[in-house]
């Protein structure tokens, strides 16, 4: 079947099951929006949000690229976290890595990959901060899954580092910021860490407003 028509038939054939369960479904979910989470995935088509966590539509505002970065200078995803903070208040804010990411294996390695190189450069300052831990680990595959660990825990730290957050911190303790990691192997989701307002924070990273 034409790839692109099996997309479209699938289609009606979900908002149809939507309808029979509830007639009011999609009326409902058109007036607003008011998720739970914000979520910053890698683009892997592998890590589908919703799908590994079984949330239903209205529940995640997602963002995703390559290697699930968040970078201060990056003005789509500074775009995407202030209105998911300042106005859409989600309380919790997940960035979530997976294990064999394309994009840490690109950063691990010397090889020349086009706009990529450019994309995961905050990656090997990531490897090289800690080079000494990677390097002591077995395995190429083992070296690598460790800096997509450490890729999630820079992301979260990149996070409490922004004005957008740290103002939100401000006026209360939201949101909190969960790290995880996917196991492509099993399909199970691993906290790494966990970090509100009350977390500590080097001086020079906190901005006075
Ligand atoms: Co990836």
């Amino acid at each position: 079947m034409d790839q692109i028509r099996r997309l479209l038939l699938e289609n009606k054939a979900w908002a149809q099951s939507k309808v029979e369960v509830d007639q009011e479904y999609f009326t409902k979910m058109a007036k607003d929006q008011n998720p739970t989470y914000l979520w910053i995935g890698c683009a892997d088509s592998r890590v589908p949000p919703s799908e590994i966590t079984n949330t239903d539509p209205g529940e995640m505002f997602v963002h995703r690229n390559i290697a699930n970065l968040a970078i201060h200078t990056d003005m789509n995803f500074l775009t995407v976290l202030q209105y998911a903070v300042k106005h859409l208040k989600v309380p919790h804010i997940i960035v979530c890595g997976h294990y064999n990411c394309g994009g840490v294996r690109a950063a691990i390695s010397t090889k020349s990959l086009g706009l990529v190189n450019n994309w995961v450069r905050n990656i090997k300052d990531t490897y090289f901060t800690h080079k000494a831990e990677i390097n002591g680990i077995s395995g190429e595959m083992n070296q690598v899954n460790r800096l997509v660990e450490l890729n999630v825990m820079e992301q979260v730290k990149n996070l409490s580092h922004t004005s957008i957050i740290q103002k939100s911190w401000l006026n209360g303790n939201y949101p909190i910021i969960h790290g995880l990691v996917y196991d492509l192997n099993t399909g199970l989701l691993k906290t790494l860490v966990k970090i509100d307002g009350s977390s500590e924070m080097d001086p020079i990273y906190k901005y006075e407003f």
